[in-house]
């Protein structure tokens, strides 16, 4: 796992997005997974940017949606649906058919996990970009979550519940997660964990330098051999 620091959100904003769009232009056919949250929205702006300035072919690549509140419907405008469908999917004109996200409005959640696992494994991921939760979460994945898990439904923790209420308008009853496991996030061929921020410093301490385990789901970075993990200076401070 690498570690790269750049002065601000804009700095490393942009350079993910370069590394998205690099990997789009060297493999039309990719297959993006990313996390929705006030991290990755420039990332995502940049890169819609950079895509229809460069005319990059995007009919080809495949979007999966890390996670989602269960519960909220897809027009709630603090869902991740609407998120990557405002910030990437009609921005960037993406078919119904190369995008899957989890529909928590179904009667069968198990089955909305049986049906994402079988996408992730027909096509694989070949790119993962995620975010780090004040708990360590990777998406839904709170801590105690075992690292081999698939898709599933998790209650979240006080904490996520609380921070959470900062993508709606008014208050929000928030109390399961549906998200691609962290097996899957071992297996993408590349994942880039975004943090930004001082009140991120703390945590990526703890992912970089802390043991790795379920305690603290982030740690599972360490052991990714093509894991990158970009922070502006001030998300790095406690590690430099
Ligand atoms: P944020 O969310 O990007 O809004 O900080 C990160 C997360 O909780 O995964």
């Amino acid at each position: 796992m690498k570690h790269i620091i750049l002065n601000n959100h804009e700095g490393m904003s942009d350079y993910c997005a370069n590394i998205i769009l690099d990997s789009l232009n060297q493999n039309p056919a990719l297959v993006l997974c990313m996390a929705s949250g006030h991290t990755p929205t420039r990332t995502c702006e940049l890169l819609v940017e950079k895509i229809q300035k460069e005319k990059v072919d995007t009919t080809k690549m495949t979007f999966i949606g890390l996670d989602e509140w269960v519960g909220l419907p897809p027009d709630n405008e603090g869902s991740c649906h609407y998120y990557f469908q405002h910030h990437l999917l009609l921005p960037l004109g993406l078919k119904p058919t190369q995008f899957h996200l989890f529909d928590v409005l179904s009667e069968d959640l198990h089955k909305e996990c049986e049906k994402m696992n079988a996408v992730i494994e027909s096509k694989g991921i070949d790119l993962m970009i995620v975010g780090i939760g004040m708990n360590g979460h990777i998406g839904f994945n709170e801590p105690g979550i075992p690292f081999s898990n698939k898709c599933h439904v998790a209650k979240l923790e006080e904490i996520t519940k609380e921070v959470g209420q900062k993508y709606f308008s008014g208050e929000t009853k928030l109390d399961k997660g549906i998200t691609i496991g962290l097996q899957y996030l071992m297996q993408s061929k590349q994942v880039i964990l975004l943090a930004n921020g001082l009140k991120k410093a703390a945590v990526i301490k703890e992912a970089i330098k802390g043991p790795v385990g379920t305690a603290f789901p982030a740690s599972i970075m360490q052991t990714h051999s093509n894991g990158l993990i970009i922070t502006c200076s001030e998300a790095a401070s406690l590690v430099q």
